[in-house]
């Protein structure tokens, strides 16, 4: 089954840049055919590690000329709904993991002007989105456990994406699969051909030689 946007969206994840380096990274990806930049933000609790926050995602958001795709893993994301529509965020992804009310949490996202998406754990079953799935613009489905770039690819998303799209096409619901985790030109490939219109790569993209190379390839795919 062919995604339906015809052709792949690619957002680099900059958890795997060179942070010392931030305005080259940036440069790189404003001339690349990257379609986003994927920002992940963690905070100690949700996960088991610490990313970046909002000093760093404003200055990346001042060179940045692509849209910024934030994915939240924090507990109770409702709470800075608004910080992250101040700091430029274009897409919004929420865990359905860390949401006691996620359709408000969703409601917030759309209401500050943002795009809301809905991310999934590898263990979190895409049937709970059920209710959801024509209320958001995205789903974000975790193809390793969230907290850490350079993991490997849990080869039970495709079943997951497949799923996903029988879901959506089911419920006439134009909400895009975007693949977060372990994302190669292999790996890729396989969740394009499962029906996934968004890949994420952080290591794939900024450990490579020539990372717009990469991003040339997964926009093939
Ligand atoms: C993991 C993050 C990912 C991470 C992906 O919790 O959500 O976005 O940066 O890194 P790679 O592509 O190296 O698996
Ligand atoms: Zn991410």
């Amino acid at each position: 089954m062919a995604n339906r946007s015809g052709k792949v969206i690619v957002s680099p994840s900059a958890l795997a840049a060179d942070f010392l380096h931030l305005d080259k990274e940036i440069e790189m990806i404003n001339a690349s055919d990257a379609d986003w930049l994927h920002i992940d933000v963690m905070d100690g609790v949700f996960v088991p590690n610490i990313s970046m926050g909002s000093p760093v995602i404003k200055s990346i958001s001042q060179a940045l000329r692509k849209p910024m795709d934030v994915h939240l893993m924090i507990v109770d994301p409702g709470r800075y709904v608004n910080m992250f529509r101040d700091l430029g965020a274009t897409l919004l992804n929420v865990h359905y993991e860390a949401c006691t009310h996620l359709h408000r949490v969703v409601q917030q996202i759309r209401d500050a002007g943002m795009r809301p998406a809905v991310t999934l754990n590898p263990a979190t079953p895409v049937s709970v989105l059920e209710d959801i799935i024509s209320d958001i613009d995205m789903v974000l489905l975790m193809s390793v456990n969230p907290g850490f770039g350079g993991q490997k690819f849990i080869v039970n998303t495709l079943r997951r994406i497949e799923r996903l799209r029988k879901l959506i096409d089911s419920r006439g619901a134009n909400a895009l699969i975007e693949i977060d985790g372990g994302i190669n030109g292999e790996t890729g490939a396989q969740c394009v051909s499962a029906g996934a219109d968004v890949l994420v790569a952080g290591s794939y993209v900024f450990a490579s030689a020539d990372p717009m190379a990469a991003i040339r390839t997964l926009k093939s795919l």
